[in-house]
């Protein structure tokens, strides 16, 4: 590697941690992705046309195969389909990382450690291919065999044979790395690809309901582990740093997502939670009271203190500008208004923090679920907007409940509580919520968009 390559990989290496800094604060992190973006263009561009470079038909055919899907998909996808984009492009980087370790393999005679991180980079990037592939349905909420693929699938036997499957895959990997020249190693690393990938779809299946956040952060970090495997074994410093950097935030955001959901991470992994789905044990009494447009406006109108809870109906509905406005008008009125953000609200990580941030809703009235919580009893309205699980007490209150200790946001405890959805139906855990039937739960049926809106005419007539 030259000099200028070493310095232009040094300048795209600060690049991307400078960036990943500023993503931590809604303020910065606008620029902070621009920065990534430049970090990681000026890293391909070097790259490309850096000294030990071949093949350029081939390597132009994939950027522009690349370019295109990722601009098309980009441009077409919708808002709310974010989140499956999101787990599609950990998968791809995963194959990515296979394909890479597969093609050390192929084209050179590997030492003992370069063929231990092509068998890293093929077997972490397998794993994290299908189990994204995997995640990807879950969260597209598909059905197999008329069964919601969105809950947790365990089957007798379960965890041995997972264990069963690793270590295999683990033998397979030591053989290669042992001698990796000869049909035995290519054998090995051939055990390594298809238990790999048999291995990610074992691993996500019988994960659902309310735990699947932790299991998008699991694979955002094994896809940076993969790549910097990869990174090690194709002697690229800038993919070592840039898969470093990956697997370190996602074993952040991991770590985060679990403290949220109160579990550890092998809790998690051995499946059961939200398994069962339907609200096993939970007592479900009290009427439903469903109110008018008008009614809601009314209850708005008269309180001092609002807080707002969006979740997963809020992006469906993309009714977070009419939302800014009413809480606008609220404000105008006299009330004090706050945003209170559960972080697994949603189907990604910081999902409501986006869509609050492309309304515009100032960072200074957004409230953490553990900063609202001990002061819910004094808030004479809560407006819960499209939310469902991260708002349910029975897992606060019910032991019986698939969701037990998950912490939640205490709406319940407000004076009033006004739920904006469409039906009576469920969250993405499946199961049944007992605040809906709460003596001070007001229900808005319909599009939260619409409702809003309809509440805000109220405001201006
Ligand atoms: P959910 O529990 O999924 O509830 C969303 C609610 O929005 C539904 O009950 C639905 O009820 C309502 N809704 C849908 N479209 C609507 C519309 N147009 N207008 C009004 N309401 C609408 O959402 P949540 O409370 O945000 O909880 C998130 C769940 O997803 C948790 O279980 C979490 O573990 C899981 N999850 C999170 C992530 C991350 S990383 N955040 C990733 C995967 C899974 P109706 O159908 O009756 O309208």
């Amino acid at each position: 590697m030259n000099t200028a390559t070493e310095i232009a990989y040094l300048v795209a290496a600060a690049s991307f941690i400078l960036g990943l800094r500023m993503l931590g604060s809604p303020e910065t992190a606008r620029h902070g992705n621009l920065l990534s973006a430049f970090g990681m263009s000026l890293a391909a561009l070097v790259t490309f046309f850096g000294d030990e470079m071949e093949n350029y038909g081939w390597v132009l055919f994939g950027i522009v195969i690349g370019a295109v899907v990722g601009v098309v998909a980009a441009r077409l996808v919708e808002m709310t389909a974010m989140p499956e984009m999101v787990a599609l492009f950990n998968g791809s980087g995963g194959a990515a990382s296979l394909f890479l370790g597969w093609v050390v393999h192929l084209s050179t005679s590997p030492n003992f450690f370069t063929a231990s991180t092509v068998i890293m980079a093929v077997f972490i990037g397998g794993t994290t291919f299908t189990g994204s592939l995997v995640a990807w349905a879950k969260l597209r909420e598909l059905t197999l065999a008329g069964k919601r693929l969105g809950g947790a699938y365990t089957f007798p036997g379960q965890r041995a044979i997972n264990m069963g499957v690793l270590i295999i895959a683990l033998l397979g990997g030591v053989v290669y790395a042992a001698d990796s020249s000869g049909s035995v190693a290519a054998g090995g690393l051939a055990v390594g690809i298809l238990l790999s990938l048999l291995f990610g779809i074992l691993l996500v299946v019988p994960i659902g309901g309310a735990d699947m956040p932790v299991v998008i952060a699991v694979l955002n970090s094994l896809s940076g582990l993969a790549a910097c495997a990869a990174g090690f074994a194709v002697e690229n410093a800038i993919l070592v740093v840039a898969g470093a950097l990956v697997g370190a935030s996602g074993f952040i955001l991991t770590t985060v997502m679990c403290k949220s959901m109160n579990r550890t991470l092998v809790n998690v992994f051995a499946g059961g939670f939200g398994a069962t789905g339907g609200g096993a044990g939970t007592v479900v009494d009290g009427v439903v009271q469903p109110i008018m447009a008008e009614d809601a406006y009314y209850l708005l109108e008269a309180a001092d203190s609002v807080v707002i809870v969006p979740g997963y109906g809020l992006a469906v509905a993309q009714a977070q500008h009419v939302v800014r406005e009413m809480s606008d008008l609220l404000e105008k009125s006299g009330a004090d208004v706050r945003y209170a953000i559960h972080p697994v609200a949603g189907r990604m990580p910081g999902h409501m923090n986006v869509l609050l941030a492309e309304a515009n809703v100032p960072y200074d009235v957004l409230a953490e679920m553990d900063d609202i919580n001990p002061v819910m009893g004094t808030v004479d309205v809560c407006l819960v907007v499209g939310a469902n699980d991260v708002v349910n007490p029975a897992a606060r209150d019910d032991e019986c409940s698939p969701i037990y200790g998950m912490p939640i946001i205490d709406v319940d405890r407000a004076r009033i509580v006004i739920v904006l959805k469409r039906s009576m139906g469920t969250g993405f855990a499946g199961i049944s919520n007992p605040l809906f039937f709460r003596s001070n739960t007001r229900m808005l049926f319909g599009d939260a968009k619409t409702s809003l809106q309809q509440v805000v005419s109220e405001f201006k007539d």
